[in-house]
């Protein structure tokens, strides 16, 4: 009789092949005599947390293929998939690299689990840190500073090295941290190959050019300016210089919203008609002081984003309503906007200072979608129909609000040294013009 085969399989992202990698798929082989390997979905490897892989799952599949070492590639899509890989394809033994020891105890139920040694000193993480270490400077008085701190820790390649402040009490709280901590922003720009701009929307202009003009790339939280004249003469300016000039608006990279975007193109819900957007946060009037951005410059971009996405930028007649604050000079506390299209309309309502539902609707022709409070950050929306039965759920992983991403795409535009951000040139332009225009 013959003898039966010893079928052994393997799991990993593969990411920028190396010879650790190598190593363990030779002695994986070497354990039976048919090998399988396992390589992650994007997808899968994001629900994980590993988001800043580099090459494309076919590039990754491609790799591992030509080291001629699997006898049969899968991909492994969603968490449990092992246990039911392990039955179907008949596994005999189930190995992965020390890295992981413990870790898959649980599929000895199964087949017999086998941990072999990591190499040591070289992995994904590395290759990619030292391929493009970009040192970047936070520039800003405001809270979103923090969380852009703290997501730059998440991702390979990116290293925190300066901060700017007009506030003290920033300038001194990273001045405990490894890192240059001053108000001195021409210091600052000594420090850094890229600026992080979260200033007081009135003094973005003068940062970003400087920052252009001193060779440094730029990513700016929207609005980039606050004329039309002046976006355009720095969209010119980091164009002129070879330099990234990138709009920062964290939801246009959040997977639920992107992928929203994506499922009205395939007409889903018919066509749009009409667009809903509400942002809105609560403050004390006596809180508001010459850091605190109004509400059309803190939200206005947000509940603009899937407006100008959808419909496009192209609309016909605007609208503006404003309540102004008593106390400091042009600060609106409220202002709802509407934009006519040819055959749609849109609303943006936003407050700091006066509280609304914060969610998303969009109307269409055979159905809508309806994205709950806080829409901006979420990770879950309804397609609503008629006949509720017909009605769908849609849940995807929120990892860092999308600026880890928004990071990513700053980084990969630089090093392909072409603009990947999510937000088109002519929007960001559309928000700068709306948002300044107060009548
Ligand atoms: N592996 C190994 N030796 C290394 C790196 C990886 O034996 N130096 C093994 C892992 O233990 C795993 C397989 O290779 O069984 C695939 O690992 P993967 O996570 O894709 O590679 P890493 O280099 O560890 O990736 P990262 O740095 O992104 O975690």
């Amino acid at each position: 009789m013959e003898n039966k085969k010893i079928k052994v399989i393997t799991y990993g992202t593969f990411d920028l092949l190396h010879r650790g990698h190598v190593r363990l798929l030779e002695r994986a082989r070497a354990l039976g005599d048919y090998l399988i390997v396992g390589i992650t979905a994007d997808d899968y490897d994001k629900t994980r947390g590993k988001f800043n892989v580099e090459q494309s799952l076919m590039e990754r599949i491609e790799a591992v293929r030509s080291t001629g070492l699997a006898d049969e590639i899968i991909i492994e899509e969603y968490e449990g998939q092992k246990i039911d890989d392990v039955k179907r394809y008949g596994i005999d033994i189930f190995t992965v690299g020390s890295d992981w020891t413990g870790k898959f105890d649980y599929i000895q139920e199964f087949c017999k689990v086998v941990y072999l040694d990591r190499t040591e000193g070289i992995s994904s993480s590395e290759i990619r840190t030292q391929k493009n270490l970009l040192k970047i400077g936070l520039v800003g008085e405001i809270s979103v500073l923090d969380k852009f701190y703290k997501e730059c820790s998440f991702v390979n390649g990116i290293c925190v090295t300066a901060v700017c402040s007009q506030r003290k009490s920033v300038v001194e709280k990273y001045a405990r941290k490894n890192l240059l901590s001053t108000d001195d922003y021409s210091r600052f720009l000594n420090e850094v190959d890229a600026v992080y701009v979260v200033s007081h929307p009135n003094q973005h202009y003068a940062h970003v050019k400087e920052a252009l003009s001193a060779g440094k790339h730029v990513i700016c939280e929207s609005p980039i300016a606050m004329k039309k004249e002046e976006i355009d003469e720095l969209t010119a300016l980091a164009k002129e210089k070879g330099l990234i000039l990138f709009d920062a608006i964290k939801t246009a990279y959040a997977t639920a919203f992107n992928r929203l975007c994506l499922l009205i193109k395939t007409g889903i819900i018919g066509e749009v008609i009409s667009i809903d957007a509400t942002c809105t946060s609560l403050i004390d009037e006596a809180d508001i002081d010459r850091d605190t951005w109004s509400s059309i410059c803190g939200w206005g971009p947000i509940a603009l984003l899937p407006i100008l996405q959808i419909l496009g930028t192209d609309y016909i007649k605007k609208n503006r309503f404003s309540v102004y604050s008593q106390t400091i000079d042009g600060f609106d506390l409220f202002t709802k906007i509407t934009l006519e299209y040819k055959n749609a309309i849109a609303s943006a309502k936003v407050g700091n200072g006066v509280k609304s539902e914060g969610e998303l609707v969009i109307s269409g022709t055979k159905g809508y979608i309806y994205v709950p409070a806080p829409w901006w950050k979420t990770d879950y929306f309804e397609v609503r129909f008629e006949n509720a039965q017909n009605n769908k759920r849609y849940f995807y992983t929120l990892d860092g609000e999308g600026i880890r991403y928004e990071i990513l795409a700053f980084l990969k535009s630089i090093e392909t040294a072409k603009n990947h951000s999510y937000i088109a040139e002519s929007l960001s332009r559309a928000i700068v013009e709306i948002v300044s225009d107060k009548t």
